[in-house]
């Protein structure tokens, strides 16, 4: 049986942090194993919001790329993407945005999130988000869609979309399905959401000094003044923390206890998620270092899946193109360079 098809990705905003770790690349990982993996570099997708940096787009996607190979991704089982290579993305985008409605986007919660955050007049590109979404999934035929909770509205968009184009031109696509990820989503430092923005969060490239640092920075428990008032756990990303990554969930409950009972300070207890956090991350951390320093690699990477990736895209497109009434391209400079332009109206 053949093993069914996955696509996923991130928009290349710099360097991974935990979050990324055990909320999507470790659960990649595991899926290379299983299913027939494509994962994406949205760099298109950065521009919706982040478009005046261009110096800074390729430092982000190597970074990315070395974490995403540090913690497991196989190029040699994985296909890397990335998007802005393979002007289907593109072109497929544009098509679907004629099945869609504005009023439909305009519902989209990520939409209005980003609107107010921004407090910009929002670009056309920033509401046909999901149609591009749409678009890197439909293009493979990909039938299962690893994301968070916060991307469901756009793979719901993408199912609708995939129904209203079999509707209307013929059975072409079928609906892919979200995979939640299982993970505990991790809060960031501060205890609101982590976010590359916020400055809240270790990043897998970080040295140890810097993560032991960061953790004894944390927040904790905010009615907790002195080392023998009782303590709350839950809601203290600490021990979050310590209970997705510790070893030792034995020894973790015997710290709730004691701190529960006012009987452990938070020196101790974050010492200790500072110790667990950079074992945790040693043996990726050494990969990582080796890896960001061959750029050629990763690069190599990236292309190899992409020129792989370039072949199914086009093959979608011209089948699209079909449905559609339009002329297939291929065919189209074929008779071009050919000289023959008599036969293309057939
Ligand atoms: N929107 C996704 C995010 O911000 C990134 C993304 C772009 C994506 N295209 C995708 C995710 C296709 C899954 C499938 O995380």
């Amino acid at each position: 049986m053949s093993r069914k098809r996955i696509l996923t990705g991130h928009r290349p905003t710099g360097p991974r942090h935990l979050g990324h770790l055990v909320g999507t690349l470790e659960t990649w990982a595991r899926l290379q194993d299983s299913h027939e993996c494509f994962f994406l570099v949205a760099d298109l997708h950065i521009l919706t919001t982040d478009y005046a940096h261009p110096d800074r787009i390729q430092d982000n996607i190597l970074n990315m790329l070395a974490d995403w190979l540090a913690a497991g991704i196989d190029p040699q089982r994985a296909t890397i993407v990335l998007q802005s290579i393979i002007p289907e993305h593109a072109q497929l985008a544009l098509l679907f945005g004629m099945l869609t409605t504005v009023a439909r986007l305009e519902r989209v919660p990520t939409y209005k999130e980003q609107v107010e955050a921004l407090g910009l007049r929002p670009s056309l590109g920033l509401l046909a988000y999901p149609v591009l979404q749409a678009a890197d999934i439909l293009l493979y035929k990909a039938e299962v869609v690893p994301v968070g909770e916060d991307q469901l509205p756009h793979i719901e968009l993408t199912r609708e979309t995939a129904r209203r184009f079999n509707q209307e031109y013929g059975q072409t696509f079928s609906e892919p399905k979200a995979l939640l990820s299982k993970a505990a989503r991790l809060p960031g430092l501060d205890n609101r959401t982590m976010h590359t923005s916020y400055d809240n969060a270790i990043y897998l490239k970080d040295t140890p000094e810097e993560t032991r640092r960061k953790v004894m920075a944390m927040y904790t428990d905010p009615t907790r003044i002195h080392v023998v008032d009782p303590g709350h756990v839950d809601g203290n990303p600490v021990f979050t923390y310590l209970e997705v990554f510790d070893a030792d969930q034995d020894e973790v409950e015997v710290l709730k206890r004691r701190y529960r009972a006012g009987q452990v300070g938070d020196v101790e207890v974050k010492g200790r998620l500072a110790e667990v956090l950079n074992v945790y991350l040693a043996p990726l951390r050494a990969r990582r270092a080796e890896l960001i320093n061959q750029p050629k690699m990763l690069m190599e990477a990236l292309f190899s899946g992409t020129v792989r990736a370039k072949f199914i895209a086009q093959q979608t497109l011209e089948e699209v193109y079909a449905r559609l009434g339009l002329l297939h391209s291929q065919s189209f400079s074929e008779k071009v360079l050919a000289n023959n332009i008599s036969g293309i109206f057939c």
